[in-house]
């Protein structure tokens, strides 16, 4: 069979450097996991539009199509800021994300022992945390017709469209129930069905989803404001979150910050099974380009790792390889090995985004 084959866009910002320490993952898993990955890299974001000057080429949505899985680093930065709307850096991510139709994004957030300290919330309330947020990624208010800016008489009007169709919400709720069935088995599912009638049917599918498909599942539903306050009132009571493309983006972010850092978290794309059964799959940081520290080796790299973790479990079968880059990562952070990101009020001295990349290879060797 030939070789898995990956399509790397490290992006702007911090992207080539965390996707670097990357590489180092992907060269290992070669020579001492006997897995060699058929790697091309190219160009998204800003980078692609100084050079193609759109923020992604057709020739990399084509690639992109027919390899197992995309890596992507962060896109975006202040130099992109007054480009015109359509040719904006994060154009491209969501250019991939919609013709690749990937509509489930996977964003877990779980709190790592050594860093519990460092969420801005109690440690007995973060310490242990393991949830997976499911955002629907492809439809509602981010791509709904119509849109833009009108005039309407002798002022403007910006318009945006939230549009769910039954389908849409039910296939991201099927994924949700999957998942939950290989954790704690719950899925609590937020809409705001109280003011918005896409609510009220987000609400009635991921319910017929549950009763026909997955009654063993446990089901709850909540407005997604309140489910914001309880996300940081006691976020322990949740497994799976299942919700739509807007509410996700902010209660990831949300959900991210009770981690303590957004330079931890790893997050997967997923879309509908390829001709190879694998699903078409990008993965991500959650975290951005971070332009203020682009350059200076301060980056973590620990959520793009994770993410690459992600990538050998959901595109490559590979879970035990997997849980040996989450147990490197787990050890290395209890040995102390902190980026600029982790540093506490009291100081430190932290270690560069490659010394962290080459501390976790030193701890994915003494695993093995
Ligand atoms: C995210 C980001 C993106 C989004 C931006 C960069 C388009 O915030 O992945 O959460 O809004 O989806
Ligand atoms: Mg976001």
């Amino acid at each position: 069979m030939a070789n898995p084959s990956l399509l790397i866009l490290a992006g702007d910002g911090i992207g080539p450097e965390v996707m670097a320490e990357v590489k180092k993952i992907i060269a290992w898993m070669g020579a001492r996991r006997g897995v060699t990955f058929e790697v091309t890299e190219d160009l998204v974001g800003g980078s692609a539009y100084d050079k193609h000057g759109v923020p992604l080429h057709d020739d990399t949505m084509a690639k992109a199509q027919e390899v197992d899985a995309v890596l992507l680093g962060a896109v975006g930065g202040p130099k992109y800021d007054t480009l015109d709307f359509s040719v904006k850096p994060e154009r491209g991510l969501l250019r991939l994300r919609k013709e690749m139709d990937l509509f489930s994004n996977l964003r877990p957030a779980q709190c790592f022992d050594a860093l519990a300290d460092f969420s801005s919330l109690k440690k007995e309330v973060v310490s242990g945390l393991d949830i997976m947020i499911v955002r629907e990624l492809t439809s509602g208010v981010y791509f709904g017709e119509p849109r833009g800016i009108f005039t309407e008489g002798n002022e403007r009007v910006g318009i945006n469209t939230q549009r769910y169709t039954e389908s849409e919400i039910a296939r991201v709720a099927r994924s949700a129930f999957e998942l939950a069935r290989k954790r704690a088995n719950k899925v609590c599912s937020m809409e705001k069905a109280n003011v918005m009638e896409s609510g009220i049917l987000w609400r009635e599918v991921v319910q017929e989803v549950h009763d026909k498909e997955y009654p063993d599942v446990a089901l709850s539903h909540m407005y997604a404001d309140n489910g914001a306050m309880q996300l940081v009132r006691w976020p322990k009571q949740f497994d799976v979150i299942v919700t739509d493309n807007l509410f996700g983006d902010i209660l990831s972010d949300c959900a991210a910050m009770l981690t303590g850092s957004l330079g931890m978290l790893p997050s997967a794309s997923l879309g509908a099974p390829m001709a190879n059964g694998r699903p078409k799959a990008l993965y991500e940081p959650v975290h951005g380009s971070a332009p203020d520290i682009a350059g200076q080796g301060k980056a973590n790299p620990i959520a793009c790792i994770l993410s690459f973790a992600m990538a050998l479990r959901y595109s490559f079968d590979l879970g035990e390889d997997a849980a040996r880059v989450e147990r490197a990562v787990e050890q290395v952070l209890a040995d102390g090995h902190r980026t600029a990101d982790l540093m506490g009020p009291d100081g430190g001295t932290p270690i560069s985004t490659s010394q962290m990349g080459d501390a976790i290879i030193a701890a994915l060797d003494a695993i093995l």
